[in-house]
């Protein structure tokens, strides 16, 4: 199957200081794909290239097997990847259905079409079984922050995004709105969209993900099946004991 995302050896330095050293990774549609590291391990300088943020040094990306450029947000929105921040980047002082149009309104002869986005809004909800929302008119200040990540969530499919990339979606929720958020991740991906999530919460990426990549100091150590490893592993290659343990059983030349 053909990756909807391939990243072949990205490189990445901020002055003498060298954050992606040849990173090569994919993203599947129909799956989740966690990408998790320490602190500082350039997780989030990896996606900022994928959402055109910031560009790469040097590395290829292939979107669908071809080649492309991601030089802007704009480049990599044409090709329906969209970015879920931490902070999601919502308006507190729109409604839903505002912030789920924001900045691509959809327009009735030069008005905006209020009852047609509300109805489009609603309906992209209920398609992603969303229940905790009452009303797509509610004000995202009154939302909860499990609310908010899904209405973000929900953003980015009604914007048809075919990957879809989640940094942190957890980290400030409790125990019953991550179990929501991370149902709604899964159902993103049954639906055959391509999502990579960020995370610090084993956890999270084990309940969600069905491939696991692990960045270490700027190299991806290990891509792994979820099915086929486990925290212990995972966590070896995290803190980077798992890589002195292989170069230790490496036979002296
Ligand atoms: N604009 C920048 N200028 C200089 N250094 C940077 C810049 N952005 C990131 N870095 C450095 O690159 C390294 C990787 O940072 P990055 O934010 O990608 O890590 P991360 O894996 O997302 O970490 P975290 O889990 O803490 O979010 C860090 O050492 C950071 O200080
Ligand atoms: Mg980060």
């Amino acid at each position: 199957m053909t990756a909807l995302i391939e990243l072949r050896d990205i490189r990445k330095s901020f002055g003498p200081v060298e954050v992606l050293k040849g990173v090569d990774m994919e993203v599947h549609p129909g799956r989740v794909s966690a990408l998790v590291g320490d602190n500082g391990a350039g997780k989030s300088t990896l996606i900022k290239g994928l959402a055109g943020a910031q560009s790469y040094d040097s590395g290829e990306v292939f979107f669908d097997g071809q080649p492309v450029t991601l030089s802007s947000p704009h480049d990599a929105a044409a090709l329906g990847i969209e970015v879920v921040y931490q902070d999601l980047a919502l308006c507190e002082n729109l409604d839903i259905v505002q912030n789920m149009f924001l900045g691509r309104e959809e327009m009735h002869q030069r008005m905006l079409n209020g009852p047609e986005m509300e109805r489009h809004a609603a309906a992209t909800l209920a398609s992603l079984s969303v229940r905790t929302i009452k009303s797509v008119r509610q004000k995202v200040s009154l939302l909860s922050g499990g609310q908010r990540q899904t209405v973000a969530i929900a953003r980015s499919v009604l914007q048809k995004a075919r990957v879809v990339i989640l940094d942190e979606p957890t980290a400030a929720l409790g125990v019953v709105q991550t179990e929501q958020v991370l149902e709604l991740v899964r159902r993103l991906a049954d639906s055959g969209v391509g999502v990579l999530i960020i995370s610090h919460n084993l956890a999270d990426v084990f309940a969600v993900a069905d491939h696991i990549n692990v960045l270490y100091l700027g190299q991806m150590v290990a891509s792994l099946e979820a099915a086929k490893t486990n925290r212990d592993e995972v966590v070896g290659y995290i803190t980077g004991t798992k890589i002195r343990d292989q170069l230790l059983e490496e036979p002296a030349l």
